[in-house]
């Protein structure tokens, strides 16, 4: 990881949410362009997202000049329960004035998550109007990340070839649990003016940490961001486990 992180730390989950969506509010708002937001998947940024599409913040973002864009997704029809568009549909988009035009999911209507991957690619080409990225002009002004147990971001898994690729902008993921998945690379997820991870749980204070230490292990710590780089975390994911011992 390029910039070193700044660590937030929240007592509750309920409490990371609420102070990350005001952060968001508060960047976004200052903006003046065209914004276009990276969506993690996953479950924890889904409290995130209602607080994101209810008053009073949802009238404090410019819908209109805000692109949604997905980190990754699995290869399933959007109204899946496994989708990652459906999650952020129901708990944010449905409920924020945000034109249909502005909401780019990754088409999992497609043949396969390699064509879907392909296409998704041109999406993101189109919107950035460059087949190449520029590392002063960012694809996304906020890129949101979850963390896996095992220091995933996004679809890129420890040991995928996913890891290496630095050519392409989005690829297929196969092998990976019970579907195929579509993922953005390092480099994709890489191009963001600010990069917001967002860990709760007790169960993900051994990533946490190997994040913290900067262990070259884990996906999450090889992505290279050219922008600044943010922890937003609960005490059960940032806190020492309690002592256990005899
Ligand atoms: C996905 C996500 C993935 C997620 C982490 C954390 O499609 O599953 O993009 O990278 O962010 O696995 O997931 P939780 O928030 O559910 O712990």
């Amino acid at each position: 990881m390029s910039a070193a992180p700044s660590f937030q730390v929240f007592d509750t989950p309920e409490e990371l949410a609420q102070r990350l969506a005001d952060w968001i509010v508060a960047r976004v708002g200052a903006h003046r362009g065209r914004i276009a937001l990276c969506l993690s998947g996953g479950t924890t940024p889904r409290r995130l997202y209602a607080l994101l599409g209810a008053a009073p913040r949802r009238d404090h973002i410019p819908w209109a000049r805000t692109h949604c864009f997905w980190g990754d997704e699995r290869f399933v029809p959007r109204g899946d329960p496994r989708s990652n568009f459906r999650m952020a549909r129901e708990a944010l988009l449905q409920h924020a004035p945000i034109p249909a035009e502005n909401i780019h999911a990754v088409p999992t209507d497609r043949g396969s998550a390699a064509d879907a991957a392909a296409e998704y690619e041109q999406t993101l080409k189109r919107f950035y109007g460059a087949d190449a990225l520029e590392p002063g002009r960012p694809l996304f002004e906020l890129t949101l990340l979850g963390l896996g147990e095992d220091g995933h971001i996004a679809s890129l898994f420890p040991n995928s070839p996913a890891l290496n690729e630095t050519n392409k902008w989005a690829l297929p993921v196969t092998g990976q649990g019970a579907v195929d998945r579509v993922t953005l690379t390092y480099p994709t997820l890489a191009s963001s003016a600010a990069t917001v991870f967002l860990v709760a749980g007790k169960r993900k204070h051994e990533a946490l940490s190997h994040l913290r230490a900067g262990d070259p292990a884990l996906p999450a710590t090889r992505l290279c961001q050219v922008g600044e780089v943010f922890v937003f975390a609960d005490r059960a994911a940032a806190a020492a486990p309690a002592f256990s011992g005899a």
